[in-house]
């Protein structure tokens, strides 16, 4: 284990946070026998412990995201911490797939609902591993998308963790928002690519999770040079946005960059992406354990 750190109590909600949430949405169970037992139970989340909850986000959509939070959480249980993944992204979740975990009957306990296990430990909660064909679209409006997502996080009996990683869906609107409101967020890790367009949507993100004081850990820089797999020669993908430069002027801290890969989009394709661990990903989660403490400071 690279290194660990002292429990924080969980910071209080403020006054905002207090306030009726929007509409929730209920997860609907898979199968008819579930609703026999829908005695509300008070044991909802009782057991959970979660030491620390980490969004992964941008405000912007295909920067890496799921790929980013997918590597980190990987990681993180790679060096022998108990780490969960909530994939935030309800209309677009990705992360049962780039695992090679599939949906069909969800298992529930008076705690809650069971997470589901990656071959390497991860527990993962998507909304995909509850739909009966993962190609239906969801259709839904924010306040039950955000009711979802609220619902992932307390209703699910996540037992005791060092890392919840949260991937969060693209945008600053009200279903990031509303997520921001509802979950005692101790940190976010910011995720863009080069490019000035990203990186300006990127900045709205800062702007949303400082309004929310969320501490941010740091920036991952993603799909920064391609490497051919024939000639080896390195190109730049992007224009460059100066995310770097930005960094050491804001003092944010960069957490590292991840080139384009055909090996991680090989990985991630056939569900294997807990099998894609080069230097790069190390480099990330040391940089990202190193600025743990900026949650401590906050
Ligand atoms: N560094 C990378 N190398 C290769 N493929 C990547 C890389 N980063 C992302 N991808 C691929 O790009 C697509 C979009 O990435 P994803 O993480 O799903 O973005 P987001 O969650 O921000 O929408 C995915 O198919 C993913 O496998
Ligand atoms: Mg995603």
């Amino acid at each position: 284990m690279l290194k660990f750190f002292k429990k924080k109590e969980k910071r209080p909600k403020s006054k905002k946070e207090e306030g009726p949430g929007p509409e929730t949405a209920t997860i609907a169970p898979t199968t008819p026998e579930d609703n026999k037992d829908a005695e509300p139970s008070t044991q909802i989340g009782q057991r959970n412990d979660i030491k620390r909850v980490i969004a992964v986000i941008s405000g912007k959509g295909g920067v890496g995201k799921s790929t980013v939070s997918s590597l980190l959480a990987s990681a993180l249980l790679a060096h022998g911490y108990t780490v969960g993944l909530l994939d935030a992204d309800i209309t677009g979740p990705s992360i049962p797939r780039v695992f090679g975990v599939s949906g069909g009957s969800m298992g529930k306990n008076d705690y809650g609902m069971v997470p589901r296990r990656s071959r390497k430990g991860l527990k993962i909660m998507s909304l995909n591993l509850f739909l009966a064909d993962e190609e239906l679209p969801v259709i839904w409006r924010g306040p039950r998308i955000a009711g979802a997502v609220k619902e992932f996080y307390s209703q699910v009996d996540w037992g005791t963790l060092d890392f919840l990683i949260l991937d969060m869906p693209p945008g600053t609107g009200d279903i990031a928002i509303t997520v921001l409101q509802n979950i005692a967020l101790d940190g976010a890790v910011v995720v863009s690519t080069p490019q000035d367009l990203a990186f300006t949507i990127v900045r709205k993100a800062f702007h949303m999770l400082n309004k929310h004081e969320v501490p941010v850990l740091g920036v991952v820089e993603n799909l920064t040079s391609g490497i051919c797999p024939h000639c080896q020669h390195e190109v730049e993908l992007f224009s460059g946005g100066g995310i770097k430069q930005w960094c050491e002027e804001k003092q944010v801290n960069y957490l590292g960059s991840l080139p384009w890969d055909a090996g991680l989009s090989y990985c991630a394709d056939r569900g294997h992406i807990d099998n894609y661990y080069p230097a790069a990903v190390d480099q990330m989660l040391e940089a990202f354990l190193a600025a743990l403490p900026v949650i401590e400071n906050n």
